[in-house]
């Protein structure tokens, strides 16, 4: 077991590069399967959730060779059989299995995702759309058997713009008879790198990006290439780091129209930052503004990012707000926050932040993937030294962490408990 020590207060110079989207990647993996043939996907993060996918992918009979960033996925030898309730439960996104594998061979067993503690988490929706294609399914104990007889297009409207559902309906409609209309499909930029690749394969999709997907359904896919966009939620991490601690930080390989949402309440607070090529320069500034922040779907600000941009509103000068309305739990942060000395009063999903803060290091523990990063950049502005334990949440989401923010100058090391 590890755990993650900062001594917080340096100011942070140089360039911290930003890697594939963890969320494009994690549905990319399993995508290749509906190929038959050889794929390659570039650009692939560094992180723990990916080597749990590697592990169901190699469980299924099919080669996997990683090169770097680049993996290679050859599908000749796929078997089609049981994903065990070990590989299931590692990760949230092992439920694209079910979506590919009913899509290709129309059946899928699997046992029900896993994935951090922030809510919940059904998959009622991506249940439902299978069923308008024709599926039907069984559960026993936590574990699914879908299929169908054959599959077929169809108009499915989601009750909520669901990223997995919108992505895990693409997949199992790829192969069936005619045309499958997505209506209040999810927008977010990582389901149009989905398409893109699927139409690389011979699929023929269009609309992602939209909130009216449109897939006709193909005979055949072939073995294709695609590049992991970059990861805009690492990205705006990064960013905020640079708005709390920035010297000249540059954050460098990012899509900004990706990130506005974040941007337009950075202006909003008076952090100092400007664009150059695809980079952001940040500067620390002595007084911030307070601002309110409600999560939205996109474009609206991102969910993933309200933990860390929850920090930054501790050092803002006044009140601000921060409320969660997507997942149920993201407020798992803030008791430790408060006890290294943050003014929080949280009710329900809200949070009054009064700042400016002086924070202190003490010991604290990751309590999911993002409110764990929340408490690196707390760490990395407190006085003293800040002990975070439970750190695998953070591994499974940030590349090289620890590697990347130590580069730019922060005390920051993993020791063994
Ligand atoms: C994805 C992202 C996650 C991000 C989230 C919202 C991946 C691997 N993860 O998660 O980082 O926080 O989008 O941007 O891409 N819901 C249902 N029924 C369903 C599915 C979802 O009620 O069948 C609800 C969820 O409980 C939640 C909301 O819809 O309240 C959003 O979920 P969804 O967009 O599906 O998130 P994920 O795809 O799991």
């Amino acid at each position: 077991m590890k755990k993650i020590v900062i001594e917080g207060g340096n100011p942070l110079s140089g360039t911290i590069s930003i890697g594939g989207a963890k969320n494009s990647a994690v549905a990319l993996i399993p995508a290749s399967l509906l190929a038959d043939g050889v794929c390659t996907i570039s650009n692939v993060p560094n992180i723990t959730d990916k080597d749990a996918l590697f592990d169901i992918v190699k469980h299924l009979n099919c080669d996997i060779e990683q090169n770097g960033k680049e993996i290679k996925i050859d599908t000749t030898n796929l078997k089609n059989i049981l994903i065990t309730q070990e590989l299931s439960v590692r990760l949230r996104a092992s439920y694209y299995f079910m979506g590919v594998l009913l899509g290709k061979y129309k059946r899928v067993e699997m046992y029900f995702p896993g994935g951090c503690n922030i809510g919940s988490r059904p998959i009622d929706l991506h249940l439902k759309g299978f069923k308008a294609l024709g599926a039907k399914f069984t559960k026993r104990g936590h574990k699914y058997t879908i299929k169908a007889e054959h599959l077929h297009g169809a108009d499915i409207t989601l009750d909520f713009a669901s990223v997995g559902a919108t992505i895990n309906i693409m997949f199992a409609a790829v192969y069936a008879e005619g045309r499958t209309v997505i209506h209040n499909a999810a927008k977010e930029v990582e389901i149009i790198n989905i398409m893109d690749y699927l139409n690389n394969m011979g699929a023929k999709i269009s609309g992602a990006g939209t909130d009216t997907i449109t897939i006709d359904g193909v005979s055949k896919l072939h073995g294709a290439n695609i590049e992991v966009i970059p990861d805009r939620i690492e990205a705006g991490t990064y960013i905020i780091v640079g708005a709390l601690l920035g010297k000249n930080l540059k954050v460098s390989g990012i899509i900004k129209e990706h990130n506005q949402a974040l941007f337009d309440k950075l202006s909003a607070m008076g952090v100092d930052f400007k664009f150059e090529g695809n980079s952001v320069i940040l500067n620390k500034v002595d007084k911030l503004k307070p601002v309110d922040v409600k999560t939205l779907v996109y474009p609206g600000f991102p969910t993933d990012l309200g933990q860390p941009m929850s920090v930054l509103l501790t050092q803002a000068s006044g009140v601000s707000t921060m409320e969660e309305t997507i997942w149920e739990n993201r407020v798992g942060h803030y008791p430790y926050l408060k006890k290294m000395g943050a003014d929080i009063e949280v009710d329900g999903l809200k949070a009054t932040i009064k700042g400016k803060a002086n924070l202190k290091g003490t010991e604290i523990h990751a309590t999911d993937l993002r409110g764990g990063a929340a408490l690196i950049l707390a760490g990395l502005i407190a006085s003293g030294k800040t002990s975070i334990f439970d750190i695998d949440y953070i591994l499974r989401g940030y590349e090289n962490i620890i590697h990347k923010l130590s580069n730019v100058g922060a005390k920051i090391t993993l020791e063994e408990i």
